[in-house]
């Protein structure tokens, strides 16, 4: 079986980004709207007035400051409270095409690879423009060259299924280079008047060239040592958005067709199972704790990432062990462990071994385990 290799990585951040304070100020507007103009219902007691939002609780519950955004002023307008895309003709690329592209330029740029060189792009994320034609045959015609493209959605997890089916590509020999991108526009599925989930996401496209390892200088990125993935179906993260929509007998609200968690039992249910399969991951490869250099998580939530790392590590991990983009970034779904890694990953020294591991919705959940070559 040949050898894959995550050779280069890319990452593309949108150019506004929104503060939770600023957040905070717009959707804390939206309520006192709200309570104002129900205020005669609230009064009798035949609706419930909302709540205010604080940015000190964002911070301390999820370790988000801020989040890079396609739109800022659509976001922040009270009266609009999502991102305003421009709509976009047949002929025209879509905005996640050209947020593919943006990400896959300096990819291929860091490999030293063309167009030319590339089998098959993968589109792995938490949202796509339309069934069809696929994204990744959209990027694919962008892109140039020959290779064939196809979409894969496994929410949060979506990265670490698409390095998985790009080294299973080219363990088997079916392609020598296969590009995976994920090109997350995750604030158009955020309802920015649910108190309990405003502050979540942002957006962002990352982009990984896995590559044949006899085609790879010795000394040029990653060895896929082992990939993990695994699924177990769960209704805590949904999005009822879909094609059957308009054909449902019962109309479905705006909300229902975004984004809905219940945090409290996705933090319980899903940072155990990451850390379990991380640690049962390690052991089939004869590996354990003690060879980790460093973990490039998802960053959903600050708190849980501390949890799964010292299940993982059987001790708190130290900032060099776990960094995180919390802060600047926020939840950028599939790319998330992408951005990490791509930020994070220089510094190891040949032979050194760092896990990247997607989770989220389904609920599913990757493990990739890489060493420095
Ligand atoms: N501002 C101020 N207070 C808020 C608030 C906000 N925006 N949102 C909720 N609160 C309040 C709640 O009303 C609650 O008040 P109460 O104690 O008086 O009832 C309190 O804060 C705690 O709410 P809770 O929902 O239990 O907070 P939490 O500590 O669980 O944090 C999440 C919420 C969403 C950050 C957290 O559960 C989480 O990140 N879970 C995992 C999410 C995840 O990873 N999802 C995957 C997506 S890929």
């Amino acid at each position: 079986m040949k050898q894959a290799v995550l050779s280069a990585t890319g990452l593309y951040t949108p150019p506004e980004s929104i503060s939770n304070d600023e957040l905070v100020a717009s959707f804390n507007t939206y309520v006192d709207r709200y309570n104002e103009t129900h205020a005669a219902e609230i009064a009798a007691g035949e609706r419930a007035p909302l709540s205010h939002s604080s940015a000190e609780f964002i911070t301390k519950a999820s370790g988000i400051e801020s989040r890079y955004v396609v739109d800022k002023a659509g976001i922040l307008d009270p009266d609009t409270m999502h991102p305003r895309i421009r709509t976009r003709g047949n002929d025209e690329p879509s905005l996640q095409c050209e947020m593919a592209m943006a990400a896959i330029e300096p990819c291929l740029a860091a490999a030293g690879r063309t167009a030319a060189d590339i089998d098959a792009v993968l589109v792995a994320c938490s949202n796509l423009p339309r069934p069809y034609p696929a994204l990744a045959v959209e990027v694919q015609s962008a892109l140039g060259g020959g290779a064939f493209g196809f979409d894969l959605n496994v929410a949060c997890a979506s990265a670490a299924f698409g390095i998985q089916t790009a080294a299973d590509m080219i363990r088997s020999g079916s392609a020598r280079r296969v590009l995976m991108v994920n090109p997350e526009i995750c604030t158009a599925h955020l309802n920015f008047r649910d108190r309990d989930s405003h502050f979540i996401f942002g957006d962002v496209c990352t982009a990984a060239l896995i590559e044949d390892a006899d085609d790879v200088a010795p000394s040029q990125g990653f060895d896929i040592v082992g990939t993990h993935l695994q699924t177990q179906f769960s209704n805590n993260i949904r999005n009822n958005f879909g094609f059957l929509n308009r054909t449902e007998t019962q109309p479905r609200t705006d909300a229902d067709r975004l984004f809905v968690q219940n945090g409290r039992k996705v933090f319980k249910d899903v940072g155990p199972m990451v850390a379990e399969m991380i640690v049962d991951h390690l052991g089939a490869h004869a590996l354990t704790a003690a060879d980790v250099r460093r973990l490039w998580l998802h960053q959903a939530n600050i708190n849980m990432n501390t949890l799964i790392a010292k299940r993982v590590l059987g001790r708190p991990a130290t900032a060099a062990e776990m960094p995180s983009v919390f802060a600047e970034y926020g939840n950028t779904s599939s790319a998330s462990p992408v951005i990490v890694f791509h930020q994070y990953a220089g510094d190891l020294a040949p032979g050194e071994i760092g896990v990247m591991s997607g989770f989220g919705a389904g609920y599913s959940a990757g493990s990739v385990i890489l060493r420095r070559r």
